[in-house]
């Protein structure tokens, strides 16, 4: 039987839809809209389409966007002197700097000098560090956290399960790791040095792939009525392509993301979810 296929696009508009709920009675309190900050730095095509939609949702909702771009070629210390600025600004409660940066520019010590409770992304060491240990306070990065909301809405408790991650980046396959073990799973993470990733990857009931490798996971690499989420987003001469072999995996798998229209739409809806925890934050003082 073909796997139900998890609609994204729906459960990022419920999302989206109790944000908007949430940013009217934060205005209210704060006495004007949440803000977000974005930094697109230099003219990578795809990272202006992703910014560009980021500043689109922030309007629908009734965030205040703040958009910054900034040449290719800005030395490090003006980067991080933007950072700075942004960090001070008290209408801003979030800021997100699109990665990747272009050659030459250090992302990890920019991502470092964001303020925490500014932190959107949830990728600097004190939002990891809160992930890791549990402690629910922090920013939970995008990606991820629209992963859980995905598994929640097609009532996948995954509580006792056996949940495998393909890839392990720092703004995917590591989080989630975090978030799938204090959702109390059994968590095997593989990456591109398993030594046998078909058979780890069959142990999965849960198995997210975040790989970036377009059709990675093929249907003898899935157990029967898995639930597979697809985080690639890979841009070939065919179009977006996911790191699952979509069709053949439903044979297979219980429920599946699709791409487009699964995972990418709930990374918006998780950013604009976070922007709003960090105003209301900033507000409570
Ligand atoms: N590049 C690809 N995905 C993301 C994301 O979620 N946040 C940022 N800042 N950059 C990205």
């Amino acid at each position: 039987m073909a796997a139900e296929v998890i609609d994204g696009k729906a459960v990022a508009a419920q999302v989206r839809g109790r944000v908007a709920a949430d940013v009217i009675s934060v205005s209210d309190g704060m006495g004007r809209p949440p803000g977000l900050a974005t930094v697109l730095v230099g003219e990578d095509p795809a990272s202006a389409i992703y910014v560009r939609r980021k500043r689109e949702a922030c309007e629908e909702v009734g965030i205040s966007s703040f958009h910054h771009e900034p040449p290719g070629d800005i030395s490090q210390a003006d980067l991080l002197g933007l950072v700075e600025e942004l960090n001070g600004n008290d209408e801003i409660d979030g800021i997100l700097v699109q990665l990747p940066l272009p050659d030459g520019l250090d992302a990890g010590e920019v991502v470092n000098a964001l303020s925490p409770s500014k932190d959107v992304d949830g990728l600097t060491p004190t939002s990891a560090g809160l992930l890791a240990r549990g402690d629910p306070s922090g920013l939970v990065p995008c990606t991820p956290s629209g992963v859980m909301e995905l598994l929640r809405s097609a009532g996948v408790d995954p509580s006792g399960k056996e949940a495998v991650i393909v890839g392990r980046s720092n703004l995917v396959g590591k989080p989630l790791y975090s978030l799938l073990l204090g959702a109390n799973a059994t968590v095997t993470t593989c990456h591109s040095r398993t030594a046998d990733l078909g058979e780890v990857c069959r142990r999965g009931e849960i198995l997210v792939a975040a790989a970036g490798q377009p059709k990675l996971i093929t249907a003898d690499m899935v157990c029967p009525a898995a639930t597979v989420i697809d985080v690639g987003t890979n841009r070939t001469d065919g179009g977006l392509v996911g790191d699952v072999d979509f069709e053949p995996v439903t044979e297979v798998a219980g429920a599946i993301t699709p791409v487009p229209g699964g995972v990418g739409p709930m990374t918006i809806a998780m950013l604009l979810y976070n922007t709003v925890k960090a105003a209301r934050a900033s507000a409570a003082g």
